[in-house]
């Protein structure tokens, strides 16, 4: 069952910027993009596990801070010649509110 919560608000990310939640045991990293979509992927590089949410963001693309590898925020797969896939997470804004919501 995918049960659909409220994590964040828009005001809270900068354009470009990032977020880390919590969610029981899964950490959780969600960037805002310049197209104005928030996209929320598992924050483990599935290299070595660095922090994706404190790598830099091209386009909807992340680079681990830690040995460069690039993840795609949209499949969570990592760029030719590196292999590996972290998990992707849906996420829906209430542009009104600036509600961010996490489907698990
Ligand atoms: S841990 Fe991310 S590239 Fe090595």
């Amino acid at each position: 069952m995918t049960t659909k919560l409220l994590v964040a608000n828009l005001s809270d990310i900068d354009v470009k910027g990032s977020r880390r939640i919590k969610v029981k045991e899964l950490e959780i990293a969600m960037f805002r993009l310049t197209d104005g979509s928030v996209l929320a992927v598992e924050n483990s590089c599935p290299h070595k596990g660095g922090l994706l949410s404190e790598g830099m963001v091209c386009g909807s693309t992340v680079h681990c801070p830690l040995h460069d590898w690039k993840i795609d925020l949209k499949s969570g797969n990592a760029q030719e010649p590196d292999d590996g896939c972290i998990k992707t997470f849906e996420t829906e804004i209430d542009h009104k509110s600036g509600s961010i919501y996490i489907k698990i």
